[in-house]
């Protein structure tokens, strides 16, 4: 039987063994999502806490439950391991690493190729390699396809290699993996139709494109789309700031518009491990093409502004209480980059309260998410958001809008608040105490 047949009836038996390389907030919740629908999953990681934790049942990321890892764990259908040598044993290999960026804004691919080489090293005929990670365009053709072929594979007949981009928003509730339809970009045809066949046990729709590349930049264009969207309504928050109106309720108005319009709100600037980062995958790959990619310019300059402007918003509130952020004691609300999750990759929450201190600000913060954060080099630790300390508080400064803070008791406490995200919306205060986008 050739090897796509039997890929093939593996994947629909359930019988195939899976290895997911990465086990983060990519990584964790697909393994899970191949386990529970009946396949035998390993999550390979290089961070040997993070597989003890996984090994005693211990999640990492908000879309799997202790119960179900536990579950999943007792019942033999998912492991957690730092040995590599399990990706000579597996018949398909999913590759969940990380894509940040380097301190020039130029693309760290150090671990999609550490992991590609990994696994290239272990190839055994019959094998479906997959790439989710967010890269820029060519990761696939120009990086992992020359690792197999130096060892031989035979691209669609012996070695099927795809790439798949995740969507996952981690903390979502209503949009899990299996909620998702998957786009799948194979090298060959064969290529794609096994990755389809794969992914199709799990989410809903699979769409089938015609080559890696255009997977690649399918997903870089939907955060490209996001990101800019977002720098359209920071910009716009400057505009109504200046015209002294309400930018919700801007946007909230254009949005009863039943068609072509998508709201987008602004905030104190973006993070996390994608938007922020993924679009200069593609303007880093456009400037070597000979092409300057200027939207993606634009809106990151000006998303990344967006800190300093709540520091200056922070400074009028106190400026008009007659305070000076020197020496103004302020309580940050959130420093996750969003709300109901604890990553605090390229939070601007962070930059925000740096800044502050900077300027001799006394900074405390509350995140019922993260418990600790280093700033400076010095660890800072989570308050509790007491009446003591928002009656203490010169200003209190909502950064993120966790559904756990009591915002009506914030507007009713505070002596300023400054709202970055809107969170105290439609509730009254006295002119001048709550500052809001
Ligand atoms: N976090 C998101 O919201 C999200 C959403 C969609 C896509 N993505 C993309 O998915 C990818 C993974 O992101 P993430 O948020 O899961 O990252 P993460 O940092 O949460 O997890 C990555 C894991 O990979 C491990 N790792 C690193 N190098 C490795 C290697 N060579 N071999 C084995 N394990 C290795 C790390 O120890 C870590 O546990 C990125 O490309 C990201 O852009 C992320």
């Amino acid at each position: 039987m050739d090897h796509v047949t039997t890929l093939n009836q593996r994947i629909e038996a359930r019988t195939a063994r899976l290895a997911i390389v990465g086990q983060g907030y990519v990584g964790l919740p697909v393994a899970v999502e191949f386990a529970a629908t009946g396949f035998s999953v390993t999550g390979l990681d290089t961070d040997p806490d993070r597989v003890a934790a996984l090994s005693f049942g211990r999640s990492c990321s908000p879309d799997v439950t202790n119960t179900d890892l536990m579950a999943l764990l007792r019942e033999g259908r998912y492991q957690a391991t730092t040995d590599f040598g399990v990706l000579e044993r597996s018949d398909v290999v999913i590759i969940c690493v990380p894509t940040p960026l380097r301190k020039s804004k130029d693309p760290d691919i150090a671990c999609v190729v550490a992991a590609g080489e990994a696994v290239a090293a272990r190839f055994r005929p019959g094998q479906l390699v997959v790439l989710e990670s967010t890269t820029y365009p060519g990761t696939t053709d120009e990086l992992l396809l020359p690792m197999f072929r130096a060892r031989r594979a035979r691209i669609g007949e012996d070695l099927f290699l795809a790439f798949s981009p995740e969507r996952i928003d981690p903390g979502n509730s209503i949009f899990k993996v299996r909620d998702i339809p998957n786009v799948v970009g194979g090298v060959t045809p064969a290529c794609t139709r096994l990755a389809a066949a794969l992914y199709s046990t799990v989410v809903p729709r699979v769409h089938e494109v015609s080559s890696p590349k255009v997977a690649e930049l399918a997903k870089l264009y939907e955060n490209v789309f996001r990101n800019v969207n977002i720098a359209l309504a920071n910009e716009f928050a400057l505009m109504c700031q200046r015209l002294e109106v309400s930018t919700k309720e801007v946007i909230d108005a254009a949005a009863t518009k039943p068609f072509g319009f998508m709201p987008f709100y602004p905030g104190p600037g973006i993070g996390g491990h994608c938007i922020p980062v993924d679009p200069l995958y593609l303007s880093w790959k456009m400037r070597l093409n000979g092409y300057e990619a200027r939207f993606i310019a634009l809106a990151d300059d000006i998303n990344r502004a967006m800190p300093d402007h709540v520091v200056e918003l922070v400074t009028d509130g106190l400026n008009g209480r007659r305070r000076a952020v020197n020496g103004a004691r302020i309580l940050a609300l959130g420093v996750a980059y969003k709300r109901g999750v604890g990553d605090i990759r390229e939070s601007p929450a962070l930059e925000i309260i740096e800044n502050l201190s900077r300027k001799g600000a006394e900074v405390a913060y509350v995140d019922p998410h993260v418990p600790a954060i280093t700033l400076d080099g010095a660890v800072l630790k989570a308050a509790e958001l007491t009446e003591g300390e928002l009656a203490a508080a010169d200003c209190v400064l909502i950064l993120t809008d966790h559904p756990e803070f009591d915002y009506r008791r914030v507007v009713e406490t505070a002596a300023l608040v400054v709202d970055t995200r809107n969170a105290t919306w439609g509730m009254p205060a006295p002119a001048g105490r709550v500052l809001r986008f």
